[in-house]
């Protein structure tokens, strides 16, 4: 069977790929063309299977645990590209994409049906920026730039968000980050002549949290650093219910008209209002005067099965045996309108010259308590001198270890802390933007900062540098006797550089070290006199305990 459908994707590759490489599409000011002219509009539909909802209280947001790569999957692409094309789509907007896993199938037949390509580089867990507890740092950034060289030579990539939804109306803090994800990878767009663009898909929210959002990652900051903005902001809206008034986007429409950049809708389709099916009346008006003026179209949610709220978004139902699509009317009907639609194409290319950008939102601790200062561009080499140089080392008791860094970090901050050290390094403030020197290091090698900090502190006793196992002494370390702080002096002397990326490292495990961890017992339970005050297991549990909620935070998103 497989092989069977392998067959027809080489047959359908061949026939697709005869059509020549899509054009590409570029930003002028806030709107979007194509290399022939013509004002290009995103009409589109969310391409993803929904990853492992595990709800709890954990997990208010009901986000995936797990993800789908759906642009790895020929047999899948082979199946569905045809009925996207009956739907009339000129893009898709994946959500998840792995860059170890080979791409070329489904790119291939999607460039042959005229598809273009929103790639979300983020992945569930700890392959975003975090809403709570936002960083913007090494191993987010590689991620990020392994996806993009993963994808860069398709011609049909449109645009890379470079988060979805992470600023939130009561979590503003995280906004710095995100606009220096915007900020280094245009810049490392840039060095690979690549002409895709940068977007971000935001949450709905309250009229003057979207707008200070939209503004924030659009505005003016050639005086503080090469220009850097989004192209594209996506606003991810639900506001058209059902058979809705025309009026409906005008509100929206009014607070966009003079933004800088390219804005669409990154999801809509509203589930909320009886009767079923969709009746996508918002289509039409979406693509015409007034609103296409200032809107560049939108992406339809969802073509596979999504349950959100208890509310079903799927549009096509896979078959079982995974070899064939049944769509329902929600399909049809909006098949039937986005293939009614005739693309505005004014104003022409010449006079869309850009605007000047507007200026920043202001600090404002009530209405938007966001620093404009951003944080630095994460350094591979700078963290990674660090990490060789530190005494005290977290050592991975399994390949699984993003949760457990979390609460550690909790717990080895309130043990280092007691013993007269700190976690301001670690630490970033997006209200003030205080970024520690550290903050855009990968999380291990700030836990291992800390581990040393406090082995340090206690006279480098070696049960000093054990955390239950979790920490083990570093022989690589080239003189036992640096400081950690001495040490993230001298590995990162610009703690606030701003440079253009380089190619991210290859894709390593961290192999749990071979230090010189005793392997017979020196433990606070063994009697050795090792020197680590006696409290320590005692006081190490207690902080696990009261870090159990800091830690649940930690892995949300
Ligand atoms: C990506 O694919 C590789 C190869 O199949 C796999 O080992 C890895 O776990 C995947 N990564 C994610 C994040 O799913
Ligand atoms: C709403 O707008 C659409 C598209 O512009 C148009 O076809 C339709 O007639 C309008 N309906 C009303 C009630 O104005
Ligand atoms: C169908 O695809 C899903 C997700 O891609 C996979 O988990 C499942 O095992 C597949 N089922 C069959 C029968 O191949
Ligand atoms: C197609 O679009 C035109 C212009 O908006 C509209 O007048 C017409 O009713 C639409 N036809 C269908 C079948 O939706
Ligand atoms: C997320 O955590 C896992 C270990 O649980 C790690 O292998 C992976 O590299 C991390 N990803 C990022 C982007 O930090
Ligand atoms: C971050 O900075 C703001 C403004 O200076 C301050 O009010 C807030 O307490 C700081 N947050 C933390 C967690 O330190
Ligand atoms: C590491 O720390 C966790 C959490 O404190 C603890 O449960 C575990 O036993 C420790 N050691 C190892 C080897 O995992
Ligand atoms: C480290 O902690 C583990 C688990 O608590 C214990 O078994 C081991 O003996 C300790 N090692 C040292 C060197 O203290």
């Amino acid at each position: 069977m497989l092989s069977a459908i392998g067959l027809v994707a080489a047959a359908l590759l061949v026939c697709f790929t005869s059509v020549g490489a899509l054009p590409k599409v570029s930003r002028t000011g806030k709107y979007l063309f194509t290399e022939n002219g013509q004002r290009f509009f995103i009409k589109g539909i969310a391409y993803q299977t929904q990853g492992l909802v595990i709800p709890g209280p954990d997990n208010p947001l009901n986000q995936p645990s797990t993800s789908v790569d759906n642009l790895a999957n020929a047999a899948g692409c082979t199946r569905d590209v045809p009925v996207l094309q009956k739907l009339g789509v000129n893009a898709i907007r994946a959500y998840a994409a792995n860059s170890s896993l080979n791409h070329d199938a489904c790119m291939s037949m999607l460039s042959g049906a005229g598809i273009y390509v929103i790639l979300d580089l983020t992945l569930p867990l700890n392959g975003s920026i975090d809403t709570t507890q936002p960083a913007w740092s090494t191993n987010t950034l590689d991620q990020y730039l392994r996806t993009i060289d993963a994808f860069e030579k398709y011609d049909n990539i449109l645009a890379y968000n470079i988060g979805n939804e992470v600023i939130g109306p009561s979590a503003t803090q995280s906004a710095p980050f995100v606009m220096a994800a915007a900020r280094d990878i245009r810049a490392y767009l840039n060095s690979i002549s690549s002409s895709a663009l940068v977007g971000y898909a935001a949450i709905d929210g309250p009229a003057q949290f979207v707008d200070n959002s939209a503004h924030y990652l659009a505005c003016d900051r050639s005086a503080t650093s090469a220009t850097a903005s989004i192209d594209l902001f996506g606003l991810n809206n639900y506001e058209w219910c059902g058979d809705a008034a025309n009026t409906t986007f005008d509100g929206l429409n009014s607070r966009f008209a003079d933004y800088d950049v390219a804005a669409y809708f990154s999801e809509f389709g509203s589930e909320n209002c009886s009767p079923k099916p969709r009746l996508w009346t918002e289509v039409p008006v979406m693509f015409s005067a007034p609103m296409a003026n200032t809107w560049s179209g939108g992406l339809a949610f969802s073509y596979f099965s999504a349950i959100s709220r208890g509310h079903e978004f799927g549009m096509a139902a896979v078959s079982p045996d995974n070899t064939s699509i049944t769509t329902n009317a929600d399909f049809e009907i909006l098949a039937a309108k986005f293939n009614n639609i005739t693309f505005l194409n004014t104003p022409a290319q010449g006079s869309a010259s850009s605007a000047k950008p507007s200026a920043c939102p202001p600090t404002d601790m009530a209405r938007w308590p966001v620093a404009t200062t951003l944080p630095p561009t994460p350094d591979d080499a700078a963290c990674g001198c660090l990490a060789s140089a530190l005494s005290c080392v977290f050592r991975p008791p399994r390949a699984d270890y993003m949760v457990l860094v979390g609460e550690l970090i909790g717990v080895a901050c309130e043990l280092a802390i007691s013993s007269g050290g700190s976690c301001a390094e670690i630490s970033s403030n997006g209200t003030s933007g205080a970024y520690g020197r550290l903050a855009m290091c990968d999380p291990t090698i700030k836990l291992s900062y800390v581990f040393s900090q406090y082995y340090e502190l206690n006279r480098r006793a070696t049960k000093a540098c054990n955390f239950s196992g979790n920490a083990t002494l570093n022989s690589a370390a080239p003189n036992t006797n640096i400081a950690a702080a001495a040490a993230a002096s001298s590995c990162i002397p610009s703690p606030s550089a701003v440079f253009t990326p380089h190619a991210p490292p290859a894709l390593l495990p961290i192999a749990p070290s071979n230090g010189n961890a005793p392997a017979g017992g020196s433990g606070p339970g063994s009697g050795s006199s090792g020197g680590a005050p006696a409290r320590l297991q005692w006081t190490g549990l207690g902080a696990i305990a009261a870090c159990v909620l800091a830690g649940a935070l930690w892995t949300l998103v």
